[in-house]
């Protein structure tokens, strides 16, 4: 996959009559939907014809440093960049935005944002709704002037809260709508929005199945009749519409919900909207059905974690910090060692919600202080974990992919834009030496790094790495093992068990 990406102001018709001021990506809000198999190289030129600086950032995508848009590597007005690397992952719905220091939250509300939608084969057996029937739906909250432009002018109360509007805006319409048949929907959530929270119903409060969360899909659907959606977060959904008559219409919804800030007089975290409706048009029901079961995964094991990290949400003064702290693009706040499990406990201890995000790992929620039981939306693998006031939740993580410097921070993009984010550094796993003599490898690593797991694989991107089961004896100072590549080169790579 290739091609280029150009991020420039545009004037869309997206209210009739009315011509209103984005910042567009290819000429659309959203920007062009990414798609990739797993396996394939992502490559794209970003082309910032904004006039201010910026760096794109593909969340959920699992990117190496100097690709991943940390703030540092924001480039000026006029330039562009390449972006260059192997996907890796399974099938999940990411996506991408802005990722400019302090200036997120602007970009982002103004359009610069898109899917990134990663496939592979073992989803696709699964049977679920495709093509027509699988409908990637981003939820962004706007406020609106009579002239219908958009407008971001936040108050030091709208960096409290964060940025609410009271306009829905579904794929950059507002009003949005969809025709459907009596069968089987897929749909991806997405809730691109700076600072709302969503919680998905429908109308009718019929039950509809969750089957994915941020990370992909979940091992079994859950059937539920509401969800919690926050800010960067993804939810994947099967909808049967079998049970509407044709000509019927259902609207999905954000319910209600309590606690959670907003302005007084303003629009309110929390409150009641309508997202999009669906217009049951057409008798077919076509053929997928509710697979029983998805995609098994492995959770990460809690017994096996080397320690926790406390991550304390406070709110100081008008902004809200980390561990006492607001962000320092040349400060590193916290060092992980390749491929240890962790356990990151966030402490809430103020009264608005913070949908916590890292990059470079997917995470599981282990538990939340609120509840006996985890809700169905905490399930699979996440890489944003909303911490309601009050509450603590830990979860696991490993950092196994990439080494380096990323963020990690508050979702809520007035949070992030003041400050509530750190710098981590990933730090590399130890240098493996590799020697060949014909069909003969050595590989060696220092003595000094001790519990490795040598690991091979048929192909470098790794869909099946395999134990090498020789154990490291040590030579000359260092772990050696000696393995006879029988069946063709192989690739190697060191692992934390
Ligand atoms: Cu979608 Cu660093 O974020
Ligand atoms: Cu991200
Ligand atoms: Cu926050």
């Amino acid at each position: 996959a290739g091609g280029s990406l150009a991020v420039a102001r545009a004037n869309l018709t997206i209210w009739p009559g009315y011509s209103t001021a984005v910042s567009a990506i290819n000429g659309g809000v959203p920007g062009p939907t990414i798609r990739l198999r797993r396996g394939e190289e992502f490559a794209a030129r970003v082309q910032n014809n904004l006039g201010e600086p910026l760096v794109l950032h593909w969340h959920g995508v699992l990117a190496p440093e100097r690709m991943d848009g940390h703030p540092r590597d924001q480039v000026a007005a006029g330039q562009s960049y390449q972006v260059r690397f192997p996907v890796r992952q399974r099938a999940s719905t990411c996506w991408y935005h802005a990722h400019t220091d302090q200036l997120t939250a602007e970009q982002a509300y103004a359009g610069v944002a898109g899917f990134f939608i990663i496939e592979d084969p073992a989803e696709a057996a699964f049977g679920l709704p495709s093509s027509s029937h699988d409908v990637p739906l981003v939820f962004t909250d706007k406020r609106v002037s009579a002239s219908r432009q958009l407008v971001y002018a936040p108050s030091m109360m709208d960096v409290m809260s964060g940025y609410l509007g009271d306009v829905m805006l579904v794929n950059g319409t507002p009003d949005a709508w969809l025709s459907v048949d009596r069968g089987l929907y897929r749909l991806r959530l997405l809730n691109g929005s700076n600072a709302r929270i969503y919680k998905v119903a429908l109308s009718d409060g019929r039950p509809f199945h969750l089957i994915g969360t941020d990370g992909g899909l979940l091992a079994a659907p859950v059937s539920v009749t509401s969800a919690m959606l926050a800010p960067g977060q993804r939810l994947e959904v099967l909808v049967d519409f079998s049970a509407y008559a044709t000509g019927t219409s259902v609207m999905l919804k954000s319910l209600s919900f309590p606690g959670g800030g907003g302005m007084m007089g303003g629009p309110q975290q929390g409150t009641e909207m309508d997202l999009l409706r669906f217009y049951v048009d057409s008798a077919a029901t076509g053929n997928a059905t509710v697979p029983a079961t998805l995609q098994p995964f492995t959770p990460l094991n809690p017994a096996q974690a080397r320690r926790t990290r406390v991550f304390t949400l406070a709110v100081s003064g008008m902004v809200h910090t980390i561990n006492g702290q607001l962000f320092n693009m040349q400060r590193t706040d916290f060092r992980v060692p390749f491929g240890d499990v962790e356990i990151w406990e966030y402490r809430n201890t103020g009264t608005e919600p913070h949908p916590m995000h890292a990059h470079a790992a997917l995470c599981q929620v282990l538990s939340r202080s609120s509840a006996a039981s985890l809700p169905p939306e905490d399930g699979g693998w996440k890489d944003t974990v909303l911490v309601n006031p009050g509450e603590t939740v830990r979860v696991l993580t490993r950092f196994d992919t990439h080494s380096g410097v990323f963020v990690h921070h508050c979702h809520n993009l007035e949070h992030e834009d003041s400050g509530m984010m750190q710098n981590f550094e990933v730090l590399p796993p130890p240098t493996l030496t590799v020697r060949r003599d014909g069909t003969i490898v050595t590989l060696s690593w220092p003595e000094a790094e001790q519990g490795w797991r040598l690991e091979s694989s048929g192909e470098p991107s790794g869909a099946a790495w395999d134990l090498v089961a020789q154990n490291p004896t040590l030579v000359g100072g260092r772990w050696t093992v000696t393995v006879s590549e029988t069946t063709g080169r192989r690739f190697y790579r060191l692992v934390k068990p």
